[in-house]
């Protein structure tokens, strides 16, 4: 091996391009697992059961022979991203008996089967209408549009979903399978939260997926999904769940709770108090058993691993991208809760990156 003497000034100056040169790339990370969820690699990987070899992997994809070579360059990358793995095809015979490829643990929650499958988020946040905005974001800087999404498309994220239904059905896919992720936590370890409530409002509540786990886990709750009227247009409503189109800037229907799952991170702090203002319009007094339930971020930064702290920037930035919200700290929090009038919250940090929040009028 060649050993390079170069000088600690030289050193530095390799470093940094390394570093700039892995950031330039990092869209390659996003856009390779992109390629295996289409090409349907976890699905077939999972179905074959065992260890697969690069031969067998192409057979099951069916993609034309000549990019058997590349095929193996895109494995290569999603095992050092983590998300694949190579294993031993005959443990007994040791190397010689040959490796192939399996799924790595988060790799279970691509599989299109998955009840709690994140590739329907994965597939709409890499939707070029959602990326494009990103390549505008200086000229927003520059501009006075309200969102990157505004110079890239023309309006706003929620027009653009009202007009084209390929967005809104992707989206709105995408928010489900969250929801069935998040609820599956909810009824596990925040049951409690619903508890003692005849009526329910799911403000912003998409197709109706946290909805309907409510309605089935609680029969005697009257459950209403609130979103806006292209959204809820035509969904069936069962015994105890109907949905109702309106718009939450106007007013929304009175209930003892609302429950707003990634509500108020879509919005400033000014549109938030406005919601929240309208909320607590909608709900009674907290002696009488009123509250909000906020399911959110908030953004911690004891948190510690660098990765969720990555994750969380990453969204904050989503949300300046898309549309015109923020991740807000606990201080950014009971800020917006006291200028709408609210008098206290509770936080219950059951998920992940992101808490449950009851606020009480
Ligand atoms: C990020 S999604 C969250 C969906 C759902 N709560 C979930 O977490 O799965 C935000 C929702 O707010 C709805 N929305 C946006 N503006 C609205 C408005 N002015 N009135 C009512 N709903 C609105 C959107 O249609 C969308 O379903």
């Amino acid at each position: 091996m060649v050993v390079p003497i170069v000088g600690e000034h030289e050193t530095e100056i390799l470093h940094a391009q390394t570093h700039i040169w892995n950031h330039i790339f990092s869209f390659i990370n996003s856009m390779s697992l992109k390629s295996a969820i289409q090409l349907n690699i976890p699905d077939i990987l999972h179905k074959h059961g065992k260890p697969m070899t690069l031969d067998e992997l192409v057979n099951a994809i069916s993609i034309n022979k000549s990019k058997t070579t590349h095929l193996r360059r895109l494995m290569r990358i999603l095992i050092h991203s983590g998300f694949f793995l190579k294993s031993p095809i005959n443990p007994d015979q040791g190397p010689e008996g040959g490796e192939g490829y399996v799924l790595a643990p988060p790799a279970r929650l691509l599989l299109k089967d998955e009840p709690l499958s994140v590739t329907p988020f994965l597939l709409a946040m890499l939707d070029p209408i959602l990326v494009k905005p990103w390549h505008h974001v200086s000229e927003w800087f520059e501009s006075d549009e309200p969102t990157p999404f505004e110079v890239a498309h023309g309006r706003t994220f929620w027009d653009y979903a009202g007009h084209e239904p390929r967005l809104n059905h992707f989206f709105n896919d995408a928010m489900a399978s969250d929801a069935k992720l998040v609820m599956s936590v909810v009824m596990k370890y925040s049951k409690d939260v619903f508890e003692g409530l005849n009526t329910i409002v799911d403000v912003g509540g998409g197709t109706g997926t946290v909805a309907k786990t409510i309605a089935k886990n609680f029969p005697n709750l009257k459950c209403t999904v609130f979103d806006l009227p292209h959204v809820v247009e035509g969904l069936e409503p069962s015994d105890n769940l109907t949905y109702v189109g309106g718009d939450f800037f106007v007013s929304i229907p009175p209930a003892d709770a609302l429950l707003l799952k990634w509500i108020l991170h879509d919005w400033s702090d000014e549109e938030s108090v406005k919601i929240l203002k309208k909320c607590k319009e909608a709900i009674p007094s907290k002696e009488k058993g009123g509250k909000v339930i906020i399911i959110d971020m908030m953004v911690d930064n004891k948190i510690g691993d660098d990765e969720s702290i990555e994750t969380q920037i990453f969204f904050d930035m989503l949300m300046m991208v898309l549309v015109t919200g923020r991740e807000r700290t606990e201080k950014g929090w009971s800020k917006i809760f006291f200028e709408a009038g609210f008098s206290d919250y509770k936080v219950t940090p059951i998920l992940g990156l992101r808490s449950l929040i009851e606020v009480y009028p």
